[in-house]
């Protein structure tokens, strides 16, 4: 009784706002994936020997005859960021459990962001006691990949600001199903050549005992699987006429997979350096922004509710209406919606 009273106190959050927040957390939560990669990959786990302090008696990295700066400024570039991730993903739920009228489907998703922290809060002490074990870090990853899915289903819940409905038609929508299974084998795939690697934790760390050249194979099978079904998709977007703002996330999802897949090719072909692995972890969370960015696309508002847009979208010039005027919850529906879509092209 009195936690609801002191959340119903809170400001009601402009929907502009909860949109910026939402992509402020898309934005985080890629940017932690690829700066743990980097901790990773030039060892610096132990840059700051303490917690919460970097050096004792010292906030921010001080020198230190057996630390090398590189090493402290990467792992404290991963602590800043760490808080940063905290914060928005706090501010995520604030706004979202502020927003009216309320809605439980950007509740859950503003709250996974924070529940993610705590999970890879957990994973990661695991991962410490099992001396950086191949079997520890790979769910570390893919929980971050999880993470920037769901920030992107985040932004779109946000904008979309109420109930949506299918745009493309059911088989459409099958063929992003599929390919999002596939792209998820890929993604897994991954984390497994990573483990029989160079890079798995230090050189002393336990390795995945399955030969690299076998699992980069399949590795780059799958993605030939995965690009198959883009093309596939592309041609199914086409031939239904799907509206402009799918094809054109379609683009973006067509533009990284190929950078990214370039990038694996030459990060194979000159021996895994450093460097090249960090962009391609950069790579794999813009891929699955862009795959979660196509997904989301398939729906949009159903006509008369208006979608936000954080350029041009004002703060609501008068109060929304208040908790008990508002629906308790107005979940996404397609119960009135055809139901393959077809002749909703309502645009965001
Ligand atoms: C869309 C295409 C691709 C995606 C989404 C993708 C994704 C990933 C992911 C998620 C990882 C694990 C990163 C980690 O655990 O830190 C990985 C590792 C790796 N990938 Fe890819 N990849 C793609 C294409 C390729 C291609 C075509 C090759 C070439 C054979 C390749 C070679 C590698 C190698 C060698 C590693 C291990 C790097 C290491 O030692 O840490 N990737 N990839």
């Amino acid at each position: 009784m009195a936690r609801s009273s002191l959340l119903d106190r809170l400001p009601v959050t402009p929907p502009v706002l909860m949109v910026r927040l939402a992509i402020a957390a898309v934005v985080a939560q890629i940017g932690i994936a690829v700066t743990g990669s980097v901790v990773r990959v030039t060892g610096s786990g132990l840059g700051c020997p303490t917690w919460p302090q970097c050096n004792p008696g010292s906030l921010i990295p001080v020198a230190h005859p057996e630390l090398l700066p590189l090493h402290q400024w990467v792992e404290f570039g991963n602590r800043l960021l760490a808080v940063v991730v905290v914060l928005v993903s706090g501010a995520c739920l604030l706004a979202a459990i502020a927003a009216r009228p309320r809605r439980k489907r950007l509740i859950w998703l503003a709250a996974a962001m924070p529940l993610g922290v705590v999970a890879q809060a957990v994973i990661g002490g695991i991962t410490v006691l099992a001396g950086l074990a191949w079997w520890s870090v790979m769910p570390h990853f893919l929980a971050s990949i999880v993470l920037v899915w769901l920030a992107v289903e985040l932004v779109a819940e946000a904008r979309n600001g109420g109930p949506t409905t299918p745009v493309v038609p059911r088989a459409v929508r099958a063929l992003v199903v599929v390919s999002t299974v596939v792209l998820v084998a890929l993604l897994a795939a991954g984390t497994l050549v990573t483990a029989a690697g160079p890079h798995a934790g230090d050189s002393a760390t336990p390795r995945l005992d399955i030969p690299v050249p076998a699992l980069a194979q399949l590795h780059a099978d799958l993605l030939f699987g995965y690009l198959g079904l883009v093309v596939g998709l592309g041609f199914a977007l086409w031939a239904t006429d799907a509206p402009a703002r799918v094809r054109r996330r379609y683009w973006w999802l067509v533009g990284v997979v190929l950078a990214q897949g370039a990038l694996g090719g030459i990060q194979y072909g000159l021996g895994v350096p450093e460097v090249l692995v960090s962009f391609h972890v950069l790579g794999a969370a813009l891929v699955t922004a862009a795959a979660a960015a196509v997904w989301t696309s398939t729906r949009s508002p159903i006509r008369g509710t208006a979608p936000i847009h954080p350029a041009t979208a004002p703060a609501p010039a008068t109060p929304a209406p208040g908790p008990g005027h508002a629906p308790a919850d107005a979940e996404p529906t397609t119960a009135d919606a055809p139901a393959d879509g077809s002749a909703v092209h309502a645009q965001s």
